[in-house]
């Protein structure tokens, strides 16, 4: 699946759920998302039906997404039709129910788990998620390690909230083999974004560089397609890496295609034009040309918008909420 870019897109991301059971306020609006009749989104069968067609067209890595995918009622079975397509399959989630869920993840052989949590203090983790679930959280993370998975930890950073725990969050990578991503807050529909609340890349790396000392920051080799560049502190068995969507979007590179929970295809994670492939599906059309047209559709970099700045905040507002697209 090639765009006019010539970026080949292997990789989908597939949100299971619109619904979630934190409201982090970054990404659900302050109303949450509104409640609308099941015959709007995927049944278990659509979603694996829908991502054999994706397969069969190249893509070889899915990332399951939500809301919060866990909660989805039918995980175990969507999970285990996928696990057994031929692609490698990987979770963004925030942690809560890993415990419930861990030997269903060895079961069908997903091992590479990204886990949000944007602050190590558990007050402030209550206050940005508006529930109490931190040392659930911490546990389920410490549970993904002892049973051996490769975790990433996602932080959002933002400005006085939760900047000055940079630091402790990479001391977590000291002793824990975690690879720890700082991301850039990103605009949404609701969720309050400025400019001016922006931790950025070089923010972030002056306090690392100040704190550890330059030469003790060293760079790792870049993977292809990775949203962050990262690093390690000179004898921590972990990484920590930045992921600067904001100030230097990797879109040159992206791989990426986005299922909705209700079967709409994104070309990019700023797109508010979408496709729905899902009523396409069930009136028993090809879908391959829908997927094309979106390919076609697609621009160089930020849906065509632009930069991040207040000017352009509308736009970028225009699109849907976090929630419902799932990062
Ligand atoms: P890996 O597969 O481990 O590279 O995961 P990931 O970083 O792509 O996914 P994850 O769900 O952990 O998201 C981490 C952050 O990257 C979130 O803030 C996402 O919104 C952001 N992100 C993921 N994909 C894209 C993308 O295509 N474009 C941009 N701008 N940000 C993205
Ligand atoms: N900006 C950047 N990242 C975000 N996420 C949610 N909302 C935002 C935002 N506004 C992250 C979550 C999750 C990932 C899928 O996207 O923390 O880890
Ligand atoms: Fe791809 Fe859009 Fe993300 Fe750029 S902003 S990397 S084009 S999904």
């Amino acid at each position: 699946m090639i765009d006019n870019f010539n970026r080949k897109h292997n990789y989908l991301r597939i949100s299971l759920t619109e619904r979630c059971n934190l409201r982090c306020f970054y990404c659900m609006p302050e109303d949450g998302v509104p409640l609308r009749h099941k015959a709007h989104f995927m049944t278990s069968e659509e979603i694996v039906a829908l991502a054999k067609i994706f397969v069969a067209q190249g893509v070889d890595k899915i990332r399951i997404t939500g809301g919060e995918p866990l909660i989805k009622k039918d995980f175990e079975n969507i999970i285990t039709n996928l696990g057994a397509l031929n692609v490698k399959l990987h979770l963004t989630t925030n942690g809560i129910l890993v415990d419930k869920y861990i030997s269903v993840f060895k079961k069908v052989g997903l091992k590479d788990i990204n886990v949000s949590i944007d602050s190590l203090k558990e007050e402030k983790f209550n206050a940005i998620t508006k529930r109490k679930y931190f040392q659930k959280v911490m546990d389920n993370i410490q549970l993904l390690l002892k049973e051996d998975f490769k975790v990433k930890l996602n932080v959002v950073l933002m400005k006085d909230w939760n900047e000055d725990e940079i630091i402790s969050f990479i001391e977590l990578s000291k002793n824990n083999k975690l690879a720890i991503r700082f991301i850039e807050f990103m605009p949404f529909d609701g969720n309050q974004w400025d400019t001016s609340k922006v931790v950025t890349y070089h923010q972030i790396m002056d306090r690392v560089q100040n704190h550890f000392g330059p030469q003790n920051v060293l760079q790792i080799s870049p993977l292809s397609n990775d949203t962050a560049k990262n690093f390690l502190v000179k004898g921590y068995v972990g990484t920590f890496g930045i992921i600067s969507s904001v100030t230097n979007p990797f879109c040159d590179s992206c791989n990426r295609l986005r299922l909705t929970a209700d079967g709409k295809l994104k070309n990019c994670l700023f797109s508010a034009g979408e496709t729905d492939l899902l009523t396409a599906y069930r009136k028993e059309e090809d879908v391959l040309p829908l997927i094309q047209q979106s390919l076609n559709n697609k621009h160089a970099a930020r849906a065509g918008i632009g930069l991040f700045n207040n000017e352009n905040k509308k736009l970028f507002e225009a699109n849907r909420n976090m929630t419902s697209i799932g990062g």
